[in-house]
């Protein structure tokens, strides 16, 4: 056994895994305690309050919890980390999908191999996965183009900034975004749709770059959690904070200082902690044979500087210990 957790932990480092063990015990009294497993799409800050929920929840069911991060957004990547956990014979994966189709075999896999398989985050609706709990996209992407039109006023020029062209829920925010423009402010043109690979690094660059291409950019809109901040730094750099709208999802630390600042003028906080949280305990009414629905929406809040210092208050009530 030892032997192979070495393999396991050099085949995960050769991966550039990130691996956070918490409510572990190594006591062989406690070897059937169940395990499950997080799978972000890959090392990134927006899963940690995901992985803070799941852990709590974890700590209140008396469950071991592990999180297993790639180092990149691969599909290969995150494949090879499910099919390590399929051979360890955890009891249950709760995954953030980076891809529908590239997904499939290895859910179908765990799946066979007795494993509960749900997605959290971004769902992978042709696999097996039993559930998928967080953001209802389409209408989020929505909401956020209902959002932007106001400030807009109605007209003008927007670019899209995305992390990996493959996830659904990224795309479905998209399909929501373009649909309410099309729908409601005819007069606002999507200039350009720009893949950054869910990094800050390739967000500033690209957003330096849509801006020399654009010079009548009038604003810039992100649908995954890296842009605001990746965006923020590069408007910052080049003198145009304030002057080009931003907004998009996520509240990461350096989106909410925008807002606070100016730069950023919105975003739409997810649910991240629920999202964890409710892993496990589906994960667990799965393992008694529960059904579980289609869907579960966690919901999201529209972030501006009027809420910015409060809002997480009142997204933690529900978790109130
Ligand atoms: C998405 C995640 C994604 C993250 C970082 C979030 O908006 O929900 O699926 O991994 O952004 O790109």
């Amino acid at each position: 056994m030892k032997i192979f957790l070495t393999a396991l932990a050099a085949s995960l480092l050769i991966l550039g895994c990130s691996k956070k063990d918490e409510n572990s015990s190594s006591s062989p009294s406690k070897s059937k305690e169940k395990v499950f497993v997080m799978i972000p799409k890959g090392v990134h800050p927006y899963y940690e309050p995901c992985y803070e929920g799941f852990k709590d929840a974890g700590a209140k069911y008396g469950v071991k919890t592990e999180y297993l991060a790639a180092k990149a957004f691969e599909v290969p990547q995150e494949v090879e980390i499910i099919e390590n956990v399929i051979a360890r014979h955890v009891d249950g994966i709760a995954i953030s999908a980076l891809d529908d189709q590239g997904l499939v075999p290895a859910i179908e896999e765990a799946t066979k191999a007795g494993i509960k398989v749900i997605t959290f985050d971004a769902p992978a609706p042709s696999s097996k996965a039993l559930t998928y709990i967080g953001t209802m996209n389409e209408a989020a992407g929505y909401s956020g183009a209902e959002e932007l039109i106001k400030i807009m006023n109605g007209e003008g020029e927007v670019a899209v900034l995305q992390g990996g062209l493959g996830a659904p829920n990224l795309n479905d925010r998209f399909k929501g975004f373009e649909r309410c423009l099309r729908e409601k402010a005819p007069n606002i043109r999507i200039v350009a749709r720009e893949d950054e690979q869910g990094k800050i690094d390739i967000t500033v660059n690209k957003t330096e770059a849509l801006i020399q291409a654009h010079p009548n950019l009038k604003a810039i809109f992100g649908v995954s959690a890296e842009v605001c901040p990746g965006a923020a730094a590069a408007l910052k750099q080049q003198g145009k904070e304030g002057k080009v709208i931003l907004a998009g999802f996520d509240d990461l630390p350096d989106t909410l200082a925008g807002i606070r600042g100016d730069v950023v003028n919105f975003c739409i906080a997810q649910r991240t902690y629920k999202m964890g949280w409710l892993s496990v305990e589906k994960l667990l009414e799965a393992m008694d044979n529960k059904p579980l629905p289609k869907e579960i929406d966690t919901g999201v809040l529209i972030i501006t500087k009027a809420n910015v210092d409060t809002y997480m208050q009142e997204m933690k009530k529900e978790f109130a210990k």
